[in-house]
């Protein structure tokens, strides 16, 4: 089944409480944090994440956008996030390997992503003991981008070794999603879809959700 985790950065932060109330529906919340030396923008951390874990049970889906994730993730995952993902490019291999265990002792589930130029390979090393690889479709940083279609094959490589090897292991995808881009990488092989702008965009949210389940 395809899993719909809405992106909060596109939601009106003023009134969180009831935005993450009208995306109810969907399997997780995407929850972006971005520190500004990552990425070139800065968006929101810890306190906001104990605070929307205050208020939901859904599944709490953090994607760091940060340098030196082996020094905070833990701290998200105490915080309340559930899925805890964080940059391959952003860390040390040694400390790579050590930070998804981390996690995991933790009870959470660790993730791992892949930027636009990053290619699938990086990921091997890694990838039988992650609960979700997370390929990038847009350049991270700024929702609301055009998706990029050249990252289609490598969420087909992804899928592949992922098939190949029987791992438990979940494929999503993050960026420019939409109906028809949905439908291009489910048919690649993404089981998961992060949708920002085009949910928060949405009149009635919930029927949203439930169409871009089947793209
Ligand atoms: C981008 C973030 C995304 C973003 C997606 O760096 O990781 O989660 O919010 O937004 P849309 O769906 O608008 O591209
Ligand atoms: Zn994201």
């Amino acid at each position: 089944m395809i899993k719909i985790a809405p992106s909060i950065l596109a939601a009106d932060f003023a009134d969180l409480g009831s935005e993450i109330q009208s995306i109810s529906n969907a399997d997780y919340v995407h929850f972006d944090v971005m520190d500004g030396v990552f990425v070139s923008n800065i968006s929101f951390g810890l306190p906001v994440l104990s605070a929307v874990r205050k208020v939901t049970d859904m599944v709490l889906d953090v994607h760091l956008m940060i340098d030196s994730p082996s020094k905070y993730a833990t701290r998200f995952a105490e915080a309340g996030g559930d899925i805890i993902t964080f940059h391959v490019e952003a860390e040390e291999p040694d400390k790579t390997h050590q930070t998804i265990q981390k996690i995991q002792k933790l009870g959470k589930k660790a993730g791992l992503s892949i930027k636009p130029d990053t290619p699938a390979k990086v990921l091997l090393p890694y990838i039988d003991i992650l609960d979700l690889v997370l390929v990038m479709t847009v350049e991270p940083g700024y929702g609301g981008q055009e998706f990029i279609t050249a990252m289609l094959p490598k969420i087909s490589e992804v899928r592949s070794v992922i098939d190949s090897r029987k791992l438990d292991c979940e494929l999503e995808v993050d960026g420019g999603i939409n109906h028809e881009t949905a439908k291009l990488c489910v048919e690649a092989g993404a089981n998961v879809l992060v949708v920002g702008s085009d949910v928060f965009a949405a009149t009635d949210r919930a029927t949203h959700i439930n169409e871009l389940r089947n793209p």
